[in-house]
């Protein structure tokens, strides 16, 4: 039987060094991406080794040495142990996604979201995901629900490179047309007025890009799902401070809308959240 990883490591780390480890790690199709503690840095081959030894599904190691940062959403990963390479294929749902983690944005924290969405999508709808990277989202909604269109935007060559591929590799190139460009400008000189849903999967630009979300929307109305990061102290509720920011950005925007769920997608840091809520648009001015 295998063991765990802090069991396994039990043996070769000090007292101290185990308590600093953190806790998790992300199975990205075979690829582990760890994050190591700065006092633990002299051990990261030794933890790598571990993540190998105690889960079957890893074949390389990626030690993450920065936070996920600018436009792209990127991070540096530096190999560790196992073969050498970014590029994976992660399944979720039934469906597979190629990435290069080096070189696109790939979460599999989002998988529930990625669900959850898609159970909202109705037969028929028009989509359209304004920062889609390789397709997550756009494929997943294609498979499990019945829209007629799903427009995947992405900034990114690269990540727009893989998501053509994720089409093909999913066999929903009749559903998913995938656009490279921001999301803004797409939406303005090809969307307006013409879709059901829109997803914000980028909480960094959400607040920023709302009004292109509403400008997207048909007349009358339709969803949108919006996601943002927040800081909440002890005794505040983080869902409400969004529903509140958003709430108030709607009603400059002079749409007619309700909010109908917020939920804490996932804790990000102490204190600091990502949330989501989703939006009902009736009518828009
Ligand atoms: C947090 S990732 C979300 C990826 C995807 N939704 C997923 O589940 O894997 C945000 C993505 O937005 C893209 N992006 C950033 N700014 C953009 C813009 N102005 N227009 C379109 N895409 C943008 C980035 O390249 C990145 O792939």
């Amino acid at each position: 039987m295998r063991r765990g990883l802090k069991d396994y490591l039990a043996e070769m780390l000090e007292p101290w060094e185990l308590s600093l480890l953190y806790r998790s790690y992300d199975v990205v199709g075979d690829i582990a991406v760890i994050r190591v503690p700065p006092a633990l840095k002299h051990r990261k081959k030794d933890i790598a080794e571990a993540v190998v030894q105690t889960n079957k599904h890893v074949k390389t190691v990626l030690c993450q040495s920065s936070p996920v940062q600018g436009d792209l959403r990127l991070r540096e990963l530096e190999w560790v142990a196992g073969e050498r390479k970014t590029e994976t294929i992660h399944k979720e749902w039934g469906c597979v996604f190629k990435v290069d983690l080096a070189r696109c944005y790939f979460s599999p924290r989002l998988s529930y979201e990625r669900m959850r969405i898609a159970s909202q999508v109705k037969p028929y709808e028009t989509v359209t995901n304004m920062f889609a990277g390789v397709g997550c989202f756009s494929i997943v909604i294609a498979k499990h629900a019945k829209p007629a269109k799903v427009y995947s935007i992405d900034i990114n060559p690269v990540a727009v490179r893989y998501a053509r591929e994720n089409v093909c590799l999913n066999k929903v190139g009749h559903i998913v047309e995938i656009i490279e460009g921001d999301s803004k400008t797409v939406i303005v000189k090809q969307q307006q007025n013409t879709v059901d849903r829109v997803l914000m999967p980028l909480p960094e630009k959400a607040y920023e890009y709302l009004e292109y979300a509403l400008a997207a929307l048909k007349p009358d109305g339709g969803a949108i799902h919006y996601y943002d990061f927040v800081h909440a102290g002890k005794d505040e509720n983080p869902v409400d401070k969004i529903r509140r920011k958003v709430a108030g950005r709607l009603k400059e925007l002079g749409a007619d809308f309700d909010l109908t769920f917020g939920r804490i997608v996932r804790t990000v840091g102490p204190r600091w959240f990502q949330i989501v809520v989703d939006i009902r648009v009736y009518t828009k001015r």
